[in-house]
């Protein structure tokens, strides 16, 4: 016998839902470049969180290990990362998003006004879907969270080396590193707002 995961017989939901909100968010990227000739967004990255990763996650959260905290008190089992060539493509898609229907924002961070500490941006959204499926709390039609990360390709890059260093616990110099990276993170953001300026220049100059 199969043994059950975490996520209980709501499992088989989960990737059905990633699918349908994935497809509903790239119909709209290729609608917009149709009519405007830009992409709204470069990358698209969709996952179901495992199953040990959402073990981990509700131990470190001191939460029961049941369907119920890994569906509603943690609310990125689905999770999607969207990578756009333009600070403004980001706002653009946020907008986008929370147009659509079925999906109610429940949670909303903008870590590009207000970054963190260490330097990391992105926009952070946590979507309430609307689904056919049953949920954990017996509701049917029943609603399920996504975690929408937005960045530019700098951010990501930047936050994809930020993130090795958090699981490498024996560097030998992390304060230097922590500060590099800091200051790699702000020039990074001006660079970002650069290219912007630039991508505003070039469309105004036009016709
Ligand atoms: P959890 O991390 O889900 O407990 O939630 P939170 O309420 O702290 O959410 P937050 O929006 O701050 O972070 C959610 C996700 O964003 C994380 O799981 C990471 O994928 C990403 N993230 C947040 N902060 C950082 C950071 O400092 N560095 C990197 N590399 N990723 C980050
Ligand atoms: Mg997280």
């Amino acid at each position: 016998m199969v043994q059950e995961t975490i996520y209980g017989k709501y499992e088989t939901y989960l990737p059905q839902i990633l699918e349908n909100l994935s497809q509903k968010i790239q119909k709209e990227n290729q609608r917009v470049k149709a009519n405007t000739g830009f992409k709204l967004f470069e990358h698209f990255l969709a996952r179901v969180k495992t199953n040990d990763s959402m073990i981990e996650k509700c131990q470190r959260k001191q939460l029961p290990l049941t369907a119920e905290s890994a569906l509603k008190d943690i609310r990125d089992a689905i999770g999607i990362r969207i990578i756009c060539g333009f600070v403004d493509d980001i706002y653009k898609t946020v907008d986008l998003l929370k147009k659509m229907d079925g999906i109610s924002i429940s949670n909303e961070k903008d870590y590009i006004y207000n970054a963190k500490p260490n330097g990391y941006r992105s926009y952070h959204l946590i979507l309430e879907i609307e689904t056919p499926f049953e949920d954990c709390l017996g509701q049917s039609p029943g609603k399920y969270f996504a975690e929408v990360q937005l960045r530019t390709i700098a951010m990501d890059s930047w936050a994809s080396l930020e993130h090795q260093m958090k699981y490498k616990h024996d560097i030998k110099n992390p304060e230097r590193i922590a500060k590099e990276l800091k200051r790699c993170a702000d020039e990074l953001a001006s660079c970002d707002l650069s290219m912007q300026t630039i991508r505003n220049l070039i469309a105004e100059s036009g016709d």
